[in-house]
C-alpha cells in the first residue's frame, strides 16, 4: 500500500493484520471500529490511514506501510519465509507482524544465531545486500583451535576460499586464544558460509556463530534467541529508512 491517498478501511485493517476482509466486516457490524469519533457502518468506507483517527475496540491503530523487525535468530530455524520441511524465521512472528509479509534481509545458516533484520521494504533490503555497498557484518565466533596473530594477518590480507574466491580484507579480534578460541570478525561481504569457510581455510572449525551487527544495526542483547522487536526510529534512521506514520 503506497502513498497517502484514501484507502478502503477494510483493506487498511487487513494490511495491519486485524483479520481477513470478512472478519473485518463482522467487526464493523459489531460496532467495534470508530473513525474520527464516529462508529463505522460501512467496512468499505474510504479513509486517510495516515491522518484519520481509527480505533478498533477503543485502541488507536498504528498505521504503517513497512515493517522493520530485529530478531535474535535462534539455532535450528531457517532464514526463509517458507520451507516444506523445516521451521522458518517467519513462523516465529506474531500474526500482526506476519500480515506485512516480511522477509529476512540476507541469510544466516541454520545453526547460526543472532541479528536478523526482517522487513517488507524491498528497497532497504536491496541497499543492505548490494555487494558493492560492502555493508559490514560483525560476528562473534567460537573456534576450535588456537586463533593466532597470523590468522589475524591472513584475514586482513584476504583469504582464498575453497572455491578460489579471495575475500575482501576482514578484521579479526581475538578475545581469547586457547583450545577453543573466541573471536569477533567483521566482514564486508556475504558469501555462502563465509565465516566458517574463512576459518576452514586456516584449518580451524567454527563451533558457534552469532551475528552481532549489520551496518549500523546492533543486536539488542535483551532479545533472547527467537525473540524480536520492531526497530526504533533511531535505528531506522541509521539504516537510511524512515517510517512515516
Ligand atoms: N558466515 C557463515 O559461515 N555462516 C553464517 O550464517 C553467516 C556468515
Amino acid at each position: 500500500m503506497a502513498g497517502k491517498e484514501r484507502q478502503r478501511l477494510d483493506k487498511v485493517l487487513a494490511h495491519l493484520g486485524y483479520g481477513s476482509r470478512r472478519e473485518i466486516k463482522k467487526m464493523v457490524k459489531a460496532e467495534r471500529v470508530i473513525v474520527n469519533g464516529a462508529v463505522v457502518r460501512d467496512p468499505e468506507l474510504h479513509v486517510f490511514p495516515w491522518q484519520d483517527r481509527i480505533e478498533v475496540d477503543g485502541e488507536p491503530i498504528h498505521y504503517r506501510e513497512y515493517i522493520y523487525l530485529m530478531m535474535n535468530k535462534p539455532q535450528g530455524v531457517l532464514s526463509a519465509t517458507e520451507d516444506a520441511a523445516g521451521k522458518v524465521v517467519v513462523d516465529l512472528l506474531r500474526p500482526e507482524h506476519k500480515a506485512f509479509a516480511p522477509f529476512p534481509v540476507g541469510r544466516l545458516d541454520k545453526d547460526t544465531e543472532g541479528l536478523l533484520l526482517l522487513t517488507n521494504d524491498g528497497q532497504l533490503a536491496h541497499r543492505l545486500l548490494a555487494p558493492k555497498k560492502h555493508v559490514p557484518k560483525r560476528y562473534y565466533a567460537r573456534v576450535k583451535g588456537v586463533v593466532t596473530d597470523e590468522d589475524k594477518g591472513a584475514f586482513q590480507a584476504g583469504i582464498t576460499l575453497d572455491d578460489g574466491y579471495r575475500t575482501l580484507p576482514a578484521e579479526l579480534t581475538i578475545l581469547h586464544a586457547g583450545p577453543v578460541s573466541e573471536v569477533e570478525l567483521v566482514i564486508y561481504e556475504g558469501k555462502f558460509h563465509q565465516v566458517k569457510r574463512m576459518f576452514a581455510a586456516r584449518g580451524k572449525t567454527v563451533t558457534y556463530l552469532k551475528r552481532l551487527a549489520m551496518g549500523a544495526l546492533v543486536l539488542d542483547e535483551k532479545l533472547a534467541p527467537g525473540e524480536y522487536r520492531e526497530l526504533t526510529a533511531d535505528e531506522l534512521a541509521s539504516l537510511g529508512a524512515v517510517q512515516v506514520s
